[in-house]
Order: C-alpha cells, then structure tokens, then sequence
C-alpha cells in the first residue's frame, strides 16, 4: 500500500472589500477538486483559507458606510463564505488576517527577519493628501497621463496608452479620497531585504517548485535585480502595528500570506494537530499554494524569502492559473457578465459551472474562457446526455422488474466491460494529481460513451418486451448502473453533490477512490430519483438579466472603493509588441552539429549550431525533454540576433525556439527538408 500522504493546501485569501466572482472561483473550484479528490485517494489533506481583511480600501470602504474596518470585514466574511459553500467549496479552515494567530505570526517573523539583519530603514518621499492627512497609494491619485495626455489616470500607469510612470510624474494630480492636489511628504519606512536571499530564491525558483512559465518569467527578474521591499505603511492605516515602531503599520501583503499559516494555526488549536510538523523546516508535510497568475511575485519571491529568513520551511510548490474571461471578454459590468457568485446561485445548479471549470481547467497559467452557448451545451450534452442518462435508462428496470436488486453472475462480457473501466482508475487519478483537470474529464467522457454504446446495443426496452429474455435484461441494466457508479465515483472531485445523491441511490455509505474497483453485484439499489436537470439558455439570460440590475443597484461606490490592491501586477504573457519591434529579431534555420549535457546544470544542454555565418553556441533549458544525442543532426529555427549572455557555464550566443508546456513535453521546431543552415526565416 502506498503511504498516506499529509498535504497543507491553501487558495488565495479574497480580499474583504468585495463579492466573490466568477473569476475568483476559478481558483477555489480548482483548489476544492485538489483537496476532494485527495481526500478520495485516502491522502490526509488540509484545505485552508481566510479573508485578506487589511489594507487601505478597507479602511477607505468602511468608512463610506459609516462602519468600523471590524464590522465591514465581519459581514463580508460571512458573504464570501455563504457564497463559497453554495459553490461546495469545502475548507477545512476559513479564518481572517484579522486574527490573534495572524498578528502573532506576522510580528514573530518579522521580529525573526530584523534579528537576522534583512529589515532596513530608508526615508522616502511619498504623495501626501493634506486634506485627509493621509499618505496615497498610487492607485489612490489619479490625473492626466504624461505621455499621451489622457485624462482620469491612475498613479502608476495610464490605461490609455499603458505608459508606467511615477505618480509625482502625473499632471494635474488629484487625491481620489478627498480631490485635493496632493503634495510630496517624507516618511521613514521600513524594507525587508529580498536581495539578501537572492542565491536562496534562485535556487529555490529553479528547483521545480514552480510552473516553467513561471521560473522563466522569474529569471527575467532576477536579471533586473531583486529591489528591497517596502513593508511599512504609515497611519492612518487598517492593519497591525509594526512592534517597537510608532504609527506603523504592516503593509497589507506581509502579513496576508502569513494569513495561511495562521488559518492553519486555528485548524490545528481544534484539531489538535501540531503546528511544526507542516511548518518546521524539516517538516515532511507536502505544502501547496494555488493562486492567479497576477500575485506571483508575491508567493514566488517575497514569501519563500520571509518563511526562510524567520526560520520555517518553504513552499513545496505553487501552482498558478490563468484569468477567466466571460465570452472571450474581460468581465463586464455592462454586459452584465461581471457575475458575483450570489447571482448565479439564484439561477444556475453550482455543479454545472464546476464541471465546466474542470472541462478548461489544466496545469498552466493560460486565462480561460467561459462561453455561456458553450457552457449550456457542455453540461446538456456531458453530465445530462452522457452521464446521468445512463441511470435513468437503467434504474426503471431495475426496481419495476428486479425489486431493486442488482443481478449476481456475470457473464465474461460483463467483467470485461467492466474492467475496462476500473482500469482507467489510476491514468485519472494521475491527471487529478497533475491538475490536468480538462483532460480528465474528457477521459471520463470517452468512458460515458463507451457506457451509452453498451446500453444502445443491448437495448433493455427491446430486452424487456421479449420473453426469456429476463437475465439478459437483468444484466444489461445492472452492468449499466455499475458503469454509471463508476463514472460518479471519478467525477465526485467535481460534483460532490450529485455523487453524494447517486452514492445514496446504491445504498452505500461511503466512497473513496477504489470503490470503483469492486461492482455491486447481487446488491439492493433505492429507487431512482433524478439527478441533474437539462440547462436552458434563457435561465442563462435570466441570471445575466439579474447581473446587470444587482450590479445597477448596488450603490454607487466611490472610485476608490474599487482601485485594485495589487500593486505588482504579473502577466506571464509577454507584453505586446509592435511590428517593428517583431522585425528586429533575426530568425535563422540552424543544424545542431552537436548537443551535450552540462553535467553543473540539471535542466541545460549546450548545443553547437551551425547557422552558415559559422557555429554559435548556446544553452538550451531543454534537457527534461530531449537527450542529447537525439538533437544531433536536426534543423531547428534561433533567434541569431539575441545579445550574447555570460553564463556560469561560458557564453550563450542565441537562443533556439521550442514549443509545448514544458518539462518532458517540449518539441524542438524542426524545419522541412530543404531548409539550409543560414536561412532567414520569415
Ligand atoms: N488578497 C489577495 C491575495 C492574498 S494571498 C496571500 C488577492 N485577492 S483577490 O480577491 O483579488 O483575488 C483572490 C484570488 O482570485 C487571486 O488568486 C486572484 O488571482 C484570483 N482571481 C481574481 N480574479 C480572477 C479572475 N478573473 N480569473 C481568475 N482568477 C482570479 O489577490
Ligand atoms: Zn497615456
């Protein structure tokens, strides 16, 4: 028997200024599949999370409705919790950052970071609203652009022409709190030093801890140099005092990743669990943070530095997801697809949208797209056409003719059938565990049509109207129930409702991975009551409908009630380039005269290319894909005008191009005969 794994999994804290939607519950339905399925599996598996309750939206927020931070952080709470278990989003632990576990473990770490020496001081000079008396995030001004003269721009970066400046940059600067022109301030903050840990995080971000999307856009960074950060907010500000400091607060992003370990630290008070056997640094405990593309740097840098400086263990990995888009669209409000999980839960089945995650879901970071004409056919034609309609073309007979009672002996068609889907039971464990959620499902699809043929051919209506047929009968219906229970059992991760109801349905008290190994044979089933109704269209129109008037309704808030609170944002895809820029880099067909491992480096192969102007060495990250030898002799395309980079290894002078996901499935571009060395390609 395999060990019982102890796994600690977290989804990112939602932020307590706001509804939950759609877009966040990509992130909680796909953690939610992760920790059923491993508690399927027999894993001991954690989920926990927690409202990110700090920061100055929230303060901003309460105070326009006239209530304490405590009291707006307290309903919402309540809200995003109500809304997550409507989705059977199943924590083992929902906590707040606002929390006695929370302030304890912020100010020990960071009582730890300055005892090592990683907290600095500096003065720095900040925007100042004299009227609120209180100093400004960027995102808090707003003014003219410098750059193209577009009005009602944010501090930090003009939306119309997507320049970055400085805010003392912008023209015609206002406070958005108070409108007043803000004025410059000095104030001392406080900085943890990402630098020193520099040599840590490298080897750390390389590690396999990270998506290669990731690691890559890291080393990008870590070519520009890992600035300190400033961790210090000045008051007025909700959150906790900086210990022996006057006035200051942690900036909201310390302590909010912190907030998993104090969320656990609560599950473990109750649950009697010590707290170092997951966080010590010699802990044995997997650790995995799932979380959106855009607070990467955040869980990829600062936090793996923090728990390493104050002396815990790092992160086993993270696992990051791309952005929803409604209809190949950014959410909108206008459109009514800007869809906050209250809204849909008046109108849709919660299931229906975590099996269409699940049907897009994968392990990159690339956005998704809910297409509701797609989503309405997805689920009718899957879980209604597929899945449930196996039960309710078997069930009838089953109770009508048989008494309820499963047949006994098999005949060897049956086993075989069978067999053929409880072997499937590991390759879609495997696919859960990788978070190819998409390609599971699909698998599990292929066994529904397999299930349907089998019903098709056997025909139990024509069975049942002839004579002496009644053990042919009794078969076909009960190998289809069997086919049907397995199929519930492998997609319970996903529609832990359904598979609950069909679970009752066979009379049985629990299920856990291998139950779909053993048939019910011989077995009292409960008489069939419908699973799933069909999805129309017009109750998707209806809840768009709803959307547009509850987001009408909902009071105007102030502009900044909603500035966004990431301040670092992360796009994994490049930003856009134009043609001119594209025009620059000299493509050119290359044959790789020779390969070798570099024995320092687990990922590299040095490969030597003949591009007709003469060879040029580089150093490829392709190894997990390709041995060496296989490359020798193969045409491949290199960007032949790429500066060269001194690596620890020697010079790399290019780079070749390589398409796939990465890891092991990583193909080399490899041209059509007739293409020579030395060619431009265009
Ligand atoms: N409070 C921070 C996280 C702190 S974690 C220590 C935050 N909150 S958030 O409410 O803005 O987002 C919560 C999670 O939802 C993030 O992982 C974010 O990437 C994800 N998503 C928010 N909008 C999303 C989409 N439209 N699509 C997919 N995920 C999205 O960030
Ligand atoms: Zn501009």
């Amino acid at each position: 028997m395999s060990q019982v794994r102890k796994i600690l999994i977290t989804s990112a804290l939602p932020y307590a200024n706001g509804p939950i939607h759609l877009g966040h519950l990509v992130e909680y339905i796909q953690t939610d599949i992760w920790s059923r399925f491993q508690k399927q599996r027999g894993n001991n598996c954690i989920y926990v999370c927690a409202d990110d309750a700090h920061g100055t939206p929230i303060m901003l927020r309460a105070q326009s409705e006239g209530i304490s931070p405590e009291q707006l952080i307290a309903r919402v709470s309540e809200e995003h919790q109500r809304d997550f278990a409507g989705f059977h989003i199943n924590f083992d632990q929902y906590h707040s950052t606002h929390s006695d576990e929370n302030r304890h473990y912020s100010s020990y770490i960071y009582n730890q970071l300055k005892a090592n020496n990683h907290i600095s001081r500096k003065t720095i000079k900040q925007a100042f609203d004299p009227e609120k008396n209180m100093f400004l995030p960027d995102r808090f001004i707003k003014g003219t652009c410098p750059k193209c003269g577009a009005d009602d721009q944010y501090g930090d970066n003009c939306e119309v022409c997507g320049a970055t400046y400085s805010p003392t940059e912008l023209k015609n600067p206002k406070s958005v709190v108070s409108g007043a022109t803000p004025i410059e301030k000095d104030s001392e903050h406080l900085f943890f030093e990402l630098g020193h840990f520099e040599p840590m995080l490298k080897d750390w971000t390389q590690g396999g801890h990270l998506q290669t999307q990731i690691s890559n856009k890291l080393n990008e960074w870590f070519e520009s140099g890992l600035q300190k950060w400033d961790i210090s907010r000045d008051a007025p500000y909700f959150g906790f005092e900086i210990p022996g400091e006057e006035n200051k607060f942690f900036y909201v992003w310390l302590d909010a990743p912190i907030g998993y370990l104090a969320s656990f630290k609560k599950y473990c008070d109750q649950h009697g669990i010590n707290f170092d056997d997951y966080w010590a640094k010699d802990s044995d405990a997997e650790l995995y943070h799932f979380i959106g593309k855009d607070i990467v740097y955040f869980h990829a840098l600062f936090f793996p530095a923090m728990l390493a400086g104050a002396g815990f263990r790092t992160p086993s990995a993270i696992f990051a997801h791309g952005f929803l888009t409604v209809d190949g669209a950014k959410m909108s409000k206008s459109r009514g697809t800007f869809i906050m999980a209250s809204t849909y839960l008046k109108h849709l089945n919660p299931e229906y949208l975590r099996y269409y995650f699940a049907t897009k879901l994968n392990s990159r970071i690339d956005d998704l797209d809910l297409n509701l004409d797609d989503f309405v056919q997805r689920v009718n034609s899957d879980l209604i056409g597929k899945v449930v309609n196996i039960a309710s073309r078997c069930a009838g007979f089953v109770s009508k003719r048989f008494d309820g009672k499963l047949n006994q002996a098999w005949s060897a068609e049956a086993e075989a059938l069978f067999q053929q889907f409880a072997e499937q039971s590991d390759a879609i464990a495997q696919l859960y565990e990788k978070r190819e959620y998409a390609q599971a499902m699909r698998d599990i699809m292929a066994l529904a049509d397999k299930a349907n043929e089998y019903i098709a051919d056997t025909a139990p209506w024509v069975l049942a109207k002839e004579d002496g047929k009644k053990a042919e009968l009794h078969e076909s219906v009960s190998l289809g129930l069997n086919l049907f229970r397995v199929l519930m059992i492998y997609l319970a991760p996903v529609l832990p409702e359904t598979a609950g109801k069909a679970r009752e349905f066979f009379n049985e008290d629990a299920w856990n991975w291998t139950s779909a190994n053993t048939p019910l044979k011989g077995h009292s089933i409960q008489a069939y009551q419908a699973l799933l109704t069909r999805l129309d269209m017009t109750q998707v129109e209806k809840m768009l409908d709803d959307s547009k008037q509850t987001l009408q309704a909902t009071p105007t808030i102030p502009a900044q009630m909603t500035a966004p609170m990431t301040e670092t944002k992360f796009d994994p895809v490049a930003p856009e380039i134009s043609i001119e820029d594209f025009a620059k880099i000299d493509f050119r067909i290359a044959k790789i005269v020779n390969a070798e491992a570099v024995p320092e480096a687990n990922k590299l192969l040095k490969l030597t290319l003949n591009i007709g102007l003469g060879e040029r060495q580089v150093f490829a990250g392709i190894k997990s894909a390709y041995e060496p030898e296989q490359l020798i002799g193969k045409l491949t395309v290199m960007v032949a005008n790429l500066a060269p980079r001194k690596m620890r290894f020697g010079m790399s002078e290019g780079m070749v191009l390589a398409a796939g996901p990465g890891g092991k499935d990583l193909f080399i571009l490899n041209p059509d005969d007739g293409a020579q060395p030395g060619m431009r390609v265009k």
